[in-house]
């Protein structure tokens, strides 16, 4: 968490191998990647790492279930039917898999990003403001859909300006002019909520 500015998703970027950094270094899960090629951090973001974009990057012209397809592909994996019914079904767009993706809510297409992301069961997720344009029944499905993931082992890393959001994980970071300047463990809605609003 942190102020617009203050650094959230560079931080997600860095980690994501989406961004190279000018000084430093940068290891996930135990592999260092900012020393790698462009066609290494490929790899890297087709495997065990997923992305979750503030800006989504959905084909809008291809159908739901298409957009599915394709990250298959990318990923040299064919899904099977009951595969993405599946993760369309986590995230409450089972009934949409036909539909255009241009043709959907902001919120859908947030749900169809997050769908897409976990069906590679990545080792780590990124997600970037992933309830920023969800409704509260949405985001409370979609942090709900995030805590199945941390039980089977994976992490989940967020940025999000929503402390009741914030709330559902067990540690809270807080960033400020590009700096970690805190960190609460397991915090209450109301706690984040009068921390941010110090910084
Ligand atoms: N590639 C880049 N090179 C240099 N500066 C950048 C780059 N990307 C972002 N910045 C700057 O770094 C700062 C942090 O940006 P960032 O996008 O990480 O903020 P944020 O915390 O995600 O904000 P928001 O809440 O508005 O999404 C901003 O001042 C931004 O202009
Ligand atoms: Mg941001």
């Amino acid at each position: 968490m942190g102020r617009s500015g203050s650094g959230k998703s560079s931080l997600l970027k860095l980690g994501g191998g989406l961004l190279q950094p000018t000084a430093g270094s940068v290891s996930v899960a135990g592999t260092r990647i900012d020393d790698l090629g462009e066609k290494a951090r490929a790899l890297v973001r087709r495997g065990p790492v997923g992305f979750i974009f503030q800006g989504l990057n959905l084909i809008g012209n291809l159908s739901v279930t298409d957009n599915l397809d394709v990250a298959g592909h990318i990923r040299g994996r064919r899904y099977t039917t009951a595969e993405k019914t599946a993760a369309l079904e986590a995230v409450g767009m089972a009934a949409m898999g036909s539909r255009l993706v241009e043709d959907l809510s902001g919120g859908e297409a947030q749900r169809v990003a997050i769908a897409r992301s976990l069906m590679s069961k990545p080792t780590i997720v990124f997600a970037d403001e992933p309830t920023g344009a969800l409704d509260s029944t949405n985001a409370a499905n979609v942090t709900s859909l995030f805590k199945d993931v941390v039980t089977t082992g994976s992490a989940v890393v967020v940025a999000t300006h929503d402390p009741v959001v914030a709330a559902t994980t067990s540690r809270v970071v807080f960033l400020s002019d590009g700096r970690i300047v805190g960190e609460l463990s397991s915090p209450s809605a109301e706690e984040i909520a009068r921390r941010v609003i110090a910084l």
